[in-house]
């Protein structure tokens, strides 16, 4: 099933009780959490997390982007997201933190930045609800979309297959008019658009194409 999530990063963050009414029909909204240490920009956190919890019904897909994450993920799925992801790079015991993240009802999810190799996670697939395969380096809204991701969201695809399908595979970064179909046929199902969406005059109807678009 084909998922929508948009960006937040893109959005007004002066304003993000009413951007979030702007995308009504969205499957999660998408919301990157960064700590100016994993990567190189700070955004939000926990409180406003929680005051975007309080805003909307639409179900939160949170990416962190920080250090230590298995120390701070869990706050986050304890706040009653539906789906925290954490970064491989960032996490000293991923299938632990997955099966922890669960045990709060969220759905576990773990990214790969680009240079970071899937095989070295595979034995923690089992454990996860989606695999995030960053096609930009993580830290920034706007970047294109690195064609040479294909071929890891392809391996992805088909370690997910091994294990029976039931993990999504998601692509966040560079994501358009122009490049989803490409990620989508790679094997991508959920797809992460920042710029996209909210660059856009009518972002609903921009969720509404990028859907159509990945078929
Ligand atoms: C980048 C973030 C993305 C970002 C994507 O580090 O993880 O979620 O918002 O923005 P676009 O869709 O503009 O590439
Ligand atoms: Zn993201």
């Amino acid at each position: 099933m084909t998922a929508i999530h948009p960006s937040i990063l893109s959005a007004d963050f002066a304003n993000l009780a009413g951007e979030l009414r702007r995308i009504p029909s969205a499957d999660a909204v998408h919301v990157d959490v960064m700590d100016n240490h994993f990567v190189p920009n700070l955004t939000l956190g926990l409180p406003v997390v929680k005051a975007i919890r309080a805003a909307t019904d639409l179900p939160l897909d949170i990416h962190l982007m920080i250090d230590d994450a298995d120390r701070w993920a869990p706050g986050y799925a304890e706040a009653g997201c539906e789906s925290v992801t954490f970064h491989a790079e960032a996490a000293a015991r991923p299938r632990q933190l997955a099966r922890t993240l669960r045990s709060h009802d969220a759905h576990a999810a773990m990214a790969l930045k680009p240079a970071t190799a899937l095989d070295p996670y595979l034995d923690v697939l089992s454990e996860l609800d989606m695999l995030l395969i960053m096609t930009v380096e993580p830290g920034f809204g706007g970047q294109a979309f690195m064609e040479e991701m294909l071929a890891k969201i392809a391996q992805a695809r088909r370690a997910v297959d091994d294990l029976g399908g039931s993990v999504a595979v998601q692509v966040d970064g560079g994501i358009s008019r122009d490049t989803i179909l490409r990620a989508a046929e790679a094997g991508a199902d959920t797809f992460v658009a920042g710029s996209a969406v909210f660059g856009s005059e009518d972002p609903d109807r921009a969720v509404a194409q990028l859907r159509q678009l990945a078929g």
